[in-house]
């Protein structure tokens, strides 16, 4: 998977060139919503024919399926509970469930909850799983119990290919389970995402040198 992120459409459009290059297996360009280069990346994923284009960060429009449908055999989304089915009527091809186990943005909905509100019900269209997803025994589970595949990040974080700097892998080694938060939503006026991250001195102008809940 190829994280579009908000990249400068150049640097995507090179990027994917450069992965053709270094490998002859489909790969999926991951595009989010939310972004401000997303219109950008859409197209630039439809105009060079990605074979799978996974959307991330809110739920595609209609029209944003059947232009991408040329790209292939994509797109996939990451929805919450009941919208998976809405979704799968709009065109998607495949499901990514994420609990809220997961690291970085999340949402609000735990994985076992959503294993069997969605990945038991559904049977038409393949369902990965993400978040918190470490071993190669759990990934045996969840395919067993009907998962398509999963998709980690976290963990990745950790690989030797990661460009992550080294301190920050070392906080995810040395890191306790506990310390693994959620951000809280403090105002319904304030509509941000929260983020699963690991608790640092960041909101020192909240009034406290550390998260607290
Ligand atoms: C630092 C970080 C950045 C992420 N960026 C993206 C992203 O750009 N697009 C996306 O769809 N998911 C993103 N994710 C979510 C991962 O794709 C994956 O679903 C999630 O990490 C799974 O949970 P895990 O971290 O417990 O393995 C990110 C996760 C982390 C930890």
């Amino acid at each position: 998977m190829l994280a579009g992120g908000n990249a400068p459409p150049d640097i995507l459009r090179s990027q994917i060139q450069l992965t053709r290059e270094l490998t002859a297996c489909p790969f999926g360009v991951n595009v989010i919503t939310l972004a401000p280069n997303y219109p950008e990346h859409l197209k630039l994923v439809c105009d060079l024919g990605c074979e799978f284009v996974v959307f991330a960060g809110g739920i595609p429009r209609k029209m944003r399926f059947s232009r991408s449908r040329p790209a292939g055999p994509g797109p996939f989304v990451s929805p919450p509970e009941p919208l998976a089915m809405s979704l799968i009527d709009r065109g998607a091809d495949a499901l990514m469930l994420e609990g809220s186990e997961a690291g970085g943005h999340i949402g609000p909905v735990a994985l076992s909850v959503l294993i069997q509100q969605i990945l038991f019900q559904v049977d038409h269209v393949p369902v990965f799983i993400a978040g918190g997803i470490a071993t190669g025994r759990m990934m045996a589970h969840l395919l067993m119990m009907g998962a398509a595949g999963i998709q980690m990040g976290t963990r990745f974080v950790l690989s030797e290919e990661c460009a992550a700097h080294s301190n920050f892998k070392e906080a995810f080694q040395t890191g306790e389970v506990a310390d693994a938060v959620a951000t809280p939503q403090f105002d319904s006026r304030l509509p941000v995402i929260p983020v699963r991250a690991l608790k640092n001195e960041g909101p020192s102008s909240l009034g406290s040198s550390r998260w607290s809940f």
